[in-house]
């Protein structure tokens, strides 16, 4: 037990409950088993196919859940030492994501949990980036932010500032009016003919690179709402002013003619896009007077990110919650923590319940 005052004051009373959590939102496969509150497994089978494509094809992601779906929950059960029939409920990931995707997680916890006859729990993948934050491990420390704190949600398709009241009461204080931080990321390696996905390249590279090297427009929007589209476009005029001035066509010819071309762009567009994100953070905690501040979502993988949480945390004097890596990307504990704290609520939903592409959280 954790000592905080939902599962501690709901789960000692109750025997055994067994939540399998699915999450097929994107590109990566995931079931995981939560047995009273508590991290059993968690397995991913992230799909590699889409690599050649420089992003996930949507109709390749579908195909890929539905080979990797039974040997996923199958494992996760086996690796937790639970059987089917030992499930309480089991949770999906609803929305948002890709529909192709979502459909085969949606269908494979509906058969099984009609099968089981027990009840069925939808989850918002938004909620459960959030709620990463409290899933329990075996071992080791259990800390997780108490309520309400602020969450920095940034993937690939969102960057939000969010007021965490409750487990199930988020309310979107700030939001990109735009791209999202993870798609700048992407979008910025593209062009400087780096893999996808761009974000984990342009972190590797940074740490060779000069973070003051390369100057880019920063958005001025007033309140808590992020832009990203201006950004990019500046990156991309950078180089083609560069292109230009050095009689050269493609970005190729200009990293060799230009020493440390590459990691010096990384290294300049990280440092501004995560100041962009942290100064709009700072104006929330600091008018909100909130002092818990969490950061979720693949892009909270960047290291220039994770940090500036540690270096704002001392100066502002936050308690600062950073997931640990594997919780950065999309995996099915998130969901299953979000299944247990809905399913000691009674939040089932119905069998009927289909997938959502877009939804807020
Ligand atoms: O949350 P996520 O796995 O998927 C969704 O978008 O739902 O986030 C993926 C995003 C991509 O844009 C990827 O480039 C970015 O997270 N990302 C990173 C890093 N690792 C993943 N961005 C910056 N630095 C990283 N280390």
């Amino acid at each position: 037990m954790c000592n905080c005052e939902k599962c501690c004051t709901f789960a000692p009373e109750m025997s055994k409950i067994v939540i399998l959590g699915i999450e097929s939102s994107c590109d990566d496969t995931s079931a995981a088993v939560i047995v009273d509150g508590v991290l059993r497994s968690n397995v991913i089978a992230s799909q590699k196919v889409h690599e050649e494509f420089g992003g996930v094809v949507p109709e390749l992601a579908s195909r890929a859940h539905q080979q990797n779906i039974l040997p996923v929950v199958d494992t996760a059960l086996k690796r937790a030492g639970v059987r089917a029939d030992e499930l309480s409920a089991i949770a999906f990931t609803r929305s948002p994501g890709l529909l192709g995707s979502l459909l085969v997680g949606t269908s494979f916890a509906k058969g099984l949990a009609l099968s089981l006859g027990i009840p069925l729990i939808d989850v918002n993948h938004l909620h459960g980036h959030v709620m990463a934050h409290f899933v329990e491990q075996p071992e080791g420390e259990n800390r997780h932010p108490a309520f309400p704190f602020l969450c920095l949600l940034v993937s690939g398709g969102n960057s939000q500032i969010v007021l965490v009241k409750a487990y199930n009461d988020m309310q979107i204080i700030g939001q990109t009016i735009d791209d999202a931080a993870g798609e700048a990321f992407d979008k910025c390696a593209k062009v400087l003919g780096l893999p996808y996905p761009g974000g984990v390249w342009i972190d590797r590279l940074a740490k060779d690179g000069d973070a003051n090297k390369y100057q880019f427009a920063k958005p001025s929007l007033p309140g808590y709402d992020y832009s990203f589209s201006g950004l990019k476009t500046s990156f991309l005029y950078t180089l083609r002013d560069m292109l230009r001035e050095y009689g050269l066509e493609t970005v190729e010819q200009l990293a060799e003619t230009v020493p440390n071309l590459r990691e010096d762009m990384c290294a300049s567009i990280q440092a501004t896009i995560v100041d962009v994100l942290m100064r709009k953070l700072k104006k929330a905690a600091q008018d909100l007077g909130v002092r818990q501040v969490a950061v979720a979502g693949g892009v909270s993988a960047n290291s220039a990110l994770r940090q500036a949480f540690v270096d704002y945390g001392k100066r502002y004097h936050w308690e600062v919650f950073i997931p640990p890596f594997s919780y950065t990307t999309d995996n099915a504990a998130m969901i299953a923590q979000v299944g247990y704290f809905k399913y000691l609520d009674k939040d089932f939903c119905s069998i009927d319940a289909v997938p959502v592409a877009k939804i807020q959280i």
